[in-house]
């Protein structure tokens, strides 16, 4: 247990009050900033509550992507970042012109986008989606068209299986999630025999196949307090397990692989939060004319979900 720092705590919330904010803190956070969260989430429950609060400032801990999201959804408000370098390397590997260039050569095609994407691709899609809700975003678009799904091709897979729909891909992957390798799996398998194998649908394919569930990482909050197992193995970035293990006290979570790590959702820390909030500097604005465009998109999304 880390020793919990009470006057930077105390400091944060007291000018986190004179603020007026909210500290959203994604699930992979370190446990100091989850800690000190208004609220904790998915990708998902992130955005949606970005959308709903009425706080004047959105202090985000998490990831570039995850701050842009928030400010195209919440314009008028502040939102900043406690650290900005805290980018997400799959995101940053796809660009508004590479999406042009696929666009242009499927002009049927529908453009579907996973959320981790910048705010310039947003602008270019279609309709957005999380891991929580990709496949019934593609459910809800009919057997007529072409889609096109960025950037992560193994979320692709992952999906195009589940929906038995033929997906115009890009090369993205996760390079946290890649780490985690069949052998993981089966040699904590072969120390747990009882428990449930949950996997990220960034995974790669044959690790999402020895799972018995596939989930976003709120999914696998939930799936994991209603099961009735004791055990479960973890598949996903390493954050995750600090939650699980605060909301399931007499249950037990096993790692599938220590390499699971996302360098970049480590950055924040609770000085930096300290410090966006006296400062209010860090701030993630998407210009108007690709905010409302990349707006289109995530309000296409909420609306089927
Ligand atoms: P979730 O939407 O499941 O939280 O995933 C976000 C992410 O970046 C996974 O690597
Ligand atoms: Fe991006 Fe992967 Fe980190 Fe998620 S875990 S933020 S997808 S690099």
């Amino acid at each position: 247990m880390i020793k919990e720092d009470k006057e930077l705590i105390s400091k944060i919330k007291e000018l986190k009050k004179k603020r007026n904010a909210i500290i959203l803190v994604h699930n992979y956070q370190l446990p100091e900033v989850q800690d000190i969260a208004d609220f904790r989430g998915d990708s998902l429950e992130l955005s949606r509550m970005a959308a709903k609060t009425d706080a004047k400032v959105i202090v985000f801990c998490g990831v570039y992507f995850m701050a842009e999201t928030a400010s195209i959804l919440s314009p008028d408000k502040l939102v900043v970042m406690p650290d900005t370098s805290a980018g997400c390397p799959m995101a940053n590997m796809m660009n508004a012109n590479d999406l042009k260039k696929l666009k242009a050569q499927h002009p049927d095609a529908v453009a579907l986008g996973y959320v981790n994407t910048s705010a310039e691709v947003k602008a270019e899609l279609d309709y957005c989606c999380t891991s929580t809700n990709a496949i019934a975003v593609i459910n809800a678009l009919g057997d007529k068209k072409e889609i096109i799904f960025v950037p992560d091709k193994y979320l692709a897979d992952y999906v195009s299986k589940k929906t038995g729909r033929k997906l115009i891909t890009w090369h993205g992957f996760c390079p946290t999630h890649v780490k985690i390798l069949p052998e993981d799996l089966k040699r904590e398998k072969k120390f747990h025999p009882k428990a449930k194998v949950m996997v990220h649908p960034e995974c790669l394919p044959n690790v999402v196949e020895l799972a018995d569930a596939v989930l976003s990482t709120s999914q696998m909050a939930k799936y994991a307090k209603e099961s009735p197992a004791k055990e479960f193995i973890v598949g996903t970035e390493a954050g995750l397990l600090y939650r699980l293990k605060q909301d399931n006290p007499d249950k037990e979570f096993y790692l599938a692989s220590e390499r699971a790590v996302c360098p970049n959702m480590k950055r924040t820390t609770q000085e930096k939060v300290l410090w966006v909030l006296q400062e209010l500097k860090n701030e993630v604005k998407v210009p108007d004319h690709i905010r409302k465009k990349a707006r289109l998109a995530i309000d296409r999304m909420l609306a089927i979900v």
